[in-house]
């Protein structure tokens, strides 16, 4: 029997991953902007969405494989770039790496790794989609994405909801910075999870490998340091141009909100966006992703155009983002917690949870595959209450 069998949503593999790690890495997870009100707006946003069944459909062939940026993928949800995963686990990145690789799930290596962009594609025998972050300096610009394209990754996510750095409190409050703030809370909460923190001990130093440039210390690029590396560069059209210039394969703008900046960067020659607001860890104010959608989606950008985040957390979720108009659906937090929670083995439950879940969702909705949901759309079974 698995060892998760007990688990049933995502909300349990929070529940576990609240207890399995120390107080200032959960709440880095976890957390959001200011008051929190863009996280629960995304939560509220897909709650307020109900499909409408339609009865006579034939599941017999039912098939939730999709084809997205010249791949095909078993289902219609994968892993969005998530940065410091070490904080969760020292080889987080490699193990997300593998389940998605092993279980035919997309998944986006960030920037911000803890794991270089080149051992991950040689581990995979693959290099994974590589998530971008325009640093200030141009030349520190081209030599990642030289480095990228080096590496053969096919595709290219460009994160453009960076303009500032988000006002974390929790983290803020907590003193979350690279070496972390010896505060009292901190060490408590440190030593009462002492497998977490003699894994993190063993591993030495939490590094971010590709923002390195060629003979810098690694080490010696602190947290803060990183976020104005990531936060300070000039994301405008002029530069984004650039990018789409120098980029040969697949190109993807992430954090995009408004249907007019969607439609500027497809025009641009991007071939798609991630409608998403950063899983509201960046702007309190920003509206829920998914209620963005169906205006990009009714001004023509087709599905396999729209990708979306940011508060997903169920096969239902994901089929109500399908429905709206996405061709592909990311989550971000979720897996941290499956990872917390029992590693490599607890994010494979997660995925065949949510696969099954999709499935089920699918089957009493009388959508017969993902492929053909653009036909699905046209009956227009979904409402908003
Ligand atoms: C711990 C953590 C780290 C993240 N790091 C990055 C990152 O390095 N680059 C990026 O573009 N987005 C990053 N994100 C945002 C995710 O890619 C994604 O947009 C968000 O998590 C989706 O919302 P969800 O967590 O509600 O699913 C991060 C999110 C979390 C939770």
């Amino acid at each position: 029997m698995s060892l998760f069998a007990d688990f049933h949503t995502v909300d349990d593999f929070r529940q576990r991953a609240r207890r399995r790690l120390p107080r200032y890495a959960f709440d880095f997870i976890d957390g959001g902007a200011g008051s929190e009100r863009a996280l629960a707006r995304n939560a509220t946003a897909f709650a307020r969405v109900e499909l409408v069944p339609r009865l006579g459909a034939c599941h017999a062939q039912q098939d939730l494989s999709v084809d997205c940026m010249g791949q095909r993928f078993e289902v219609p949800f994968g892993i969005a770039p998530l940065g410091l995963c070490g904080l969760v686990h020292p080889q987080a990145d490699q193990m997300l790496a593998r389940v998605a690789a092993r279980c035919g799930v997309p998944f986006v290596l960030s920037a911000t790794s803890n794991t270089p962009l080149e051992q991950i594609a040689d581990a995979l025998g693959q290099a994974p989609w590589f998530q971008f972050y325009a640093p200030k300096s141009t030349s520190a610009a081209n030599s990642l994405l030289d480095r990228a394209e080096r590496a053969g990754c096919p595709v290219l996510v460009v994160t453009a909801d960076v303009a500032a750095p988000g006002k974390r409190l929790r983290d803020l409050r907590h003193g979350l910075k690279l070496p972390l703030r010896p505060s009292l809370g901190n060490i408590v909460t440190t030593l009462c999870h002492p497998h977490w923190a003699a894994r993190r001990v063993l591993a030495g130093p939490i590094t971010f490998p590709n923002l390195a440039m060629p003979g810098e210390d690694q080490a010696a690029l602190s947290f803060s340091s990183l976020m104005a590396w990531q936060t300070g560069g000039t994301l405008d059209w002029a530069t984004l141009a650039r990018i789409r210039e120098r980029w040969p394969r697949k190109l993807i703008l992430k954090g995009v909100l408004a249907a007019e900046d969607a439609q500027q960067a497809l025009g641009l020659g991007f071939d798609a966006v991630v409608v998403s607001n950063h899983g509201g860890r960046q702007f309190d104010s920003a509206p829920a992703p998914l209620s963005m959608l169906p205006a990009m989606s009714a001004g023509g950008i087709p599905a396999a155009s729209l990708l979306l985040d940011s508060g997903v957390r169920s096969g239902e979720d994901i089929v109500k983002a399908i429905a709206m108009g996405a061709g592909m659906v990311f989550l971000g937090r979720p897996f941290l917690f499956a990872l917390a929670s029992g590693g490599e083995a607890a994010v494979e439950h997660l995925i065949a949870l949510l696969k099954q879940d999709v499935a089920r969702a699918m089957s009493l909705l009388g959508m017969v595959s993902v492929a053909q949901a653009g036909q699905w759309r046209e009956k227009g079974m979904y409402g908003i209450c």
